[in-house]
């Protein structure tokens, strides 16, 4: 029976395969041969015109890719919005479309220039006609979507591909009658997928396998419940054949090579009108600024790129290039998403960069209040590491407390309005916290190329140290130490017992009688395995000098534990000539704080280690209160845990023998965290060994 479904195909007189624009055409060029294309095509529309009426336009010389008709526009009743070619191989097709719709009476749309969209290709109409999904990332740009809503009035639903074999929305989705959809989820992103498992019910879902999608199998014409394809696996046919649809197959390996098949050759010029739906999109899109180095500190591209990966598209409408080597660039970007929640993603990461509203756009920050203490809402901003500033009442606040994941809190004080960073935890019923991404800026200081080369760790640029640099870095580390000792400054180590075990204690030690070290944080561990040592000559039981492990030995940290636990703390077995040398030693004798936080698997404990967590992370940022550098060694858990309680421009220096740690820190992004992966035993060693160059005096070395 032939239904009053029309399609609209094109001849192959001039197909062929005459340059690479997808990845299906690279290797292909002039390989396919006519015949066999024309005796494919024909099969095709003969197959067709079995359910429906074909109509054709001419093909014309030249325009090779005209066949897949499926690009030529979208339609939907009387309109149709033109396909604009992101590639100019193809652009040449597009006055031979429009005049053949203009001739079929169809109303024309036609985007702005440099606004790609690829029709039918990349924008399927729900098969019941109550939404559209379009494509975008890579042949279609997202800022179409808004025009196809307008224009179409309906309903218009993004999805992002991201495989770049799958680059037009019909090579890997097909939606079908009755509400089915046939597609390969690996071609979209995550966003993307849950988009459409929360449109179209588990039920309806005939999600395909790579082997099935590699044969365009989703690229399927769909008429009632007949799909034609170009092949399909035994078990695609029937699962669909379970759910009422007959699959007819129709080789058509010659178009295969330049990237189509069934569906990319017909274009559905047919498509009912639902006149009780309308337009609606959810693509939003805002417009931000940047300023300062964006091209020397590769701002620009940053920001460019983290838009693409979050699963936006940017224009960038302006861009003045500082001319003087010393002048800042400016840059205005719209910036568009699918979503809001993925545009407060990607807004979020740009505040970070530095990125502001033009100042036309500034607004207020979205204030929420907390409703139940400890609990903030729904959709608060997570503080980051960078000085931050928000907009409340038309005046810009300074975030005190900068610290990151949590909450900026503000509240009415006897001296005004205070925004502060909390931790979910402290908050309180009755103040209002910062919510959405609206009215946020943090505060780059645009550093010239020189200042930043100049910079102490930019050498690194916070990338992971080979060891050959290790040698580097400890230099760097020890001018640094000596510099913010003679300033009278502060210098916080964190340190796991590997510093012990690795003969590193009485470099620390050192360290902290000679005045480098201003606070030390560990946990019940390190104090142990130190006081061990210098009680028994022993780290957890392995002799320190002989490196054997001694009889018995597994038991010496306990005694050590049970030994500071009859005196009471740490300090009083000091006093009492019970411990007489090492780190905690050191610490009690020059009046360094320390706070040793506990664990599930701590023995003991101490009498000083901090069993109460929210106890121990306050004494933590109270020591690196006010820290010029903290020196993070082979300790991954409080040095974490420290890494996320400060704020920006504190220099962290991180030592570990795992590159996990050190990247993972170094991951920051702040250009003052320099990951080492070394033996911190050897680390600290070299350390000291630099210091004392650096302190010994001047012996000139003549003749
Ligand atoms: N060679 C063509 C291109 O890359 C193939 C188009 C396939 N059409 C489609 N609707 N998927 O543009």
């Amino acid at each position: 029976m032939v239904s009053q479904i029309r399609f609209l195909m094109c001849a192959p007189d001039h197909y062929d395969v005459d340059y690479v624009i997808n990845p299906w055409m690279e290797g292909n060029i002039h390989k396919s041969s006519r015949d066999r294309a024309v005796e494919q095509w024909n099969k095709l529309y003969n197959v067709i015109k079995d359910h429906a009426i074909v109509d054709l336009v001419a093909p014309e010389k030249g325009w090779p890719d005209m066949v897949f008709s499926a690009n030529a526009g979208l339609v939907l009743g009387e309109n149709v919005v033109l396909s604009r070619f992101l590639h100019k191989e193809r652009q040449g097709e597009e006055p031979y479309f429009q005049q053949w719709f203009a001739e079929n009476g169809f109303n024309v749309y036609t985007l702005p220039k440099d606004l790609p969209f690829e029709g039918a290709g990349d924008a399927l109409l729900d098969r019941e006609g109550r939404w559209l999904w379009a494509g975008y990332g890579f042949r279609s740009e997202l800022d179409s979507h808004p025009f196809l809503a307008k224009w179409l009035d309906i309903e218009v639903i993004s999805l992002r591909l991201m495989d770049e074999r799958f680059y037009h929305l019909d090579t890997c989705f097909c939606p079908l009658a009755n509400g089915y959809l046939l597609y390969y989820p690996g071609a979209f992103d995550s966003y993307s997928n849950r988009v459409i498992e929360m449109r179209v019910a588990p039920e309806k879902r005939i999600a395909i396998m790579e082997a099935d999608a590699v044969n365009f199998a989703c690229n399927a014409v769909n008429v009632d419940s007949i799909v034609i394809m170009n092949k399909a696996s035994d078990g695609l046919k029937s699962r669909l054949a379970e759910v009422g649809f007959q699959v007819i197959e129709t080789p058509l390996t010659e178009f295969l090579k330049a990237g189509g098949a069934a569906k990319c050759l017909t274009l559905r010029v047919t498509e009912p009108v639902r006149e009780e739906l309308h337009a609606n999109v959810s693509v939003e899109s805002r417009v931000v600024r940047m300023e300062g180095h964006l091209l020397d500190a590769g701002l620009i591209n940053r920001a460019l790129d983290l838009i693409v990966e979050m699963g936006g598209s940017f224009q960038v409408l302006k861009f003045n290039l500082g001319e003087q080597r010393q002048s800042t660039s400016a840059a205005e970007v719209r910036v568009s998403a699918p979503s809001h929640d993925v545009m407060e993603e990607i807004i979020s990461q740009l505040i970070d960069l530095g990125a502001v509203d033009l100042p036309q756009d500034e607004r207020d920050s979205k204030l929420e209040p907390v409703l139940q203490a400890g609990v903030a809402p729904d959709d608060f901003y997570v503080s980051t590491i960078y000085p931050t500033e928000v907009r409340v009442n038309g005046q810009w606040l300074k975030v005190e407390n900068q610290r990151m994941d949590g909450a900026i809190a503000i509240s009415q004080t006897s001296s005004g309005i205070v925004a502060k960073c909390k931790l979910l935890r402290d908050l309180e019923i009755g103040e209002q916290v910062v919510v959405d991404v609206l009215g946020i800026r943090t505060i780059r200081k645009a550093e010239s190329r020189e200042q930043r080369n100049a910079q102490e760790f930019s050498f690194m640029s916070s990338g992971v140290s080979s060891e050959r640099r290790v040698e580097l870095v400890v230099e760097q580390v020890a001018w640094e130490l000596r510099k913010i000792k003679d300033s009278g400054g502060k210098v916080v180590v964190t340190a796991g017992p590997v510093v012990i075990h690795t003969g590193g204690g009485e470099h620390l030690s050192r360290l902290i009688r000679e005045g480098y070290v201003q606070g030390l944080l560990g946990g019940n561990a390190i104090a142990v395995h130190d006081m061990e040592q210098n009680i028994l000559g022993t780290s957890l039981g392995v002799d320190m000098k002989r490196g054997v492990a001694v009889r018995g030995g597994h038991r010496h940290h306990l005694k050590v534990i049970n030994t500071v636990r009859r005196f009471g703390s740490i300090a009083k077995a000091v006093e009492a000539g019970a411990v007489r040398g090492g780190v905690m030693y050191e610490c009690v004798k020059n009046n360094i704080p320390f706070s040793l936080a506990g664990s599930i698997r701590d023995d003991g404990p101490l009498p000083d280690t901090q069993m109460n967590l929210i106890l121990a992370q306050q004494e933590y940022s109270q020591i690196i209160q006010g820290a010029d550098m903290i020196l993070m060694l082979s300790s991954m858990l409080h040095s974490i845990g420290v890494g996320n309680m400060t704020p920006a421009g504190v220099k962290m220096v991180c030592v570990d023998i795992n590159p996990a740690v050190v990247t993972k820190l170094s991951d920051r992004g702040s250009i003052e965290s320099v990951g080492v992966v070394t033996d911190v035993g050897l680390f600290l060693s070299l350390l000291l060994q630099q210091l004392d160059k650096l302190t010994s005096p001047y012996v000139a070395n003549v003749g």
